[in-house]
């Protein structure tokens, strides 16, 4: 089997990546429309990483305008074998401090204005999102972010909501009452995409803010959470290197999920 490449989509606050051997950006087109941006790829030690800033140079899209079809789409084209999300998060459980990382394990998907899967008319296709998040992945990703220092967290939701404007009190409120553990604005359908492309999809949820629901806290600003993505960025860059390096030693195989075949047994439409 070919080596593992790592895709890696930085969210807020994670615009570029370091540390990379024989560095260079590429251009690669899709049929889904226009990307994000370039990619910037380059190895870590044995590991290929392809590096995907999810809202374009410079912060341009929202998160309701990235193109997630292409971006996902782009990233199977460079090669990607698996994909790392790294994204900002509002808190919507006492536990979670900003500052620190919960490595979610569920969705609840409460985008509404984007495109969600590659398959429509032609051809069609159901693929299960019952355990959306690559478990091999996530475990790997939480162990290097315990070995760089991070206060980590193991499982969580993440409640994915259209934005651009964040939540009211009492919204915040319903998300709490349903269980949620942090809110963003990207994760789906980016999570679905990835899936529906066959790659291991896991995040690295960075807490920001306690969003609104708390007494004692100020309520979520663009101020704060860029605030505490300057101060946490670079545990996630050494978090990424870190997976990287772990990833190189370890045999290329499919995991236990199906994840990588998920499609054999999706596609409702006949061969024609
Ligand atoms: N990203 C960071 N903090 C957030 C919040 N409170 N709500 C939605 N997206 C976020």
């Amino acid at each position: 089997m070919t080596k593992w490449t790592l895709g890696v989509l930085g969210g807020s606050g994670l615009y570029e990546i370091d540390g990379l051997e024989n560095a260079r950006e590429e251009h690669i087109v899709s049929p889904w429309g226009v990307p994000s941006g370039n990619v910037m790829r380059g190895n870590i030690g044995d590991v290929e990483l392809v590096f995907l800033p999810r809202h374009g140079k410079g912060h341009r899209l929202s998160p309701t305008h990235v193109n997630y079809r292409a971006n996902i789409d782009v990233l199977k084209r460079a090669g990607c074998t698996d994909i790392l999300s790294i994204s900002a998060v509002g808190s919507l459980q006492q536990q979670y401090a900003p500052g620190e990382f919960v490595f979610i394990d569920q969705f609840i998907d409460r985008s509404f204005a984007r495109e969600k899967s590659f398959f429509g008319e032609g051809c069609v296709a159901h693929v299960s999102m019952a355990h959306p998040i690559c478990e091999r992945l996530s475990g790997l990703a939480l162990e290097a972010g315990k070995s760089v220092g991070a206060t980590c967290h193991k499982g969580g939701t993440y409640l994915v909501m259209e934005g651009p404007q964040f939540s009211t009190y009492a919204e915040s409120q319903l998300y709490r009452s349903w269980g949620c553990d942090v809110i963003g604005m990207t994760n789906m359908p980016e999570a679905k995409l990835a899936r529906e492309a066959e790659l291991p999809y896991a995040t690295v949820a960075m807490v920001t803010d306690y969003d609104c629901w708390h007494e004692e806290e100020d309520d979520v600003s663009v101020e704060n959470v860029l605030k505490i993505m300057s101060q946490n960025s670079a545990y996630a860059k050494e978090l990424i290197k870190t997976l990287a390096a772990r990833l190189g030693t370890m045999p290329r195989e499919n995991g236990t999920q199906g994840i990588e075949t998920c499609l054999d047994f999706a596609i409702m439409t006949p061969p024609e």
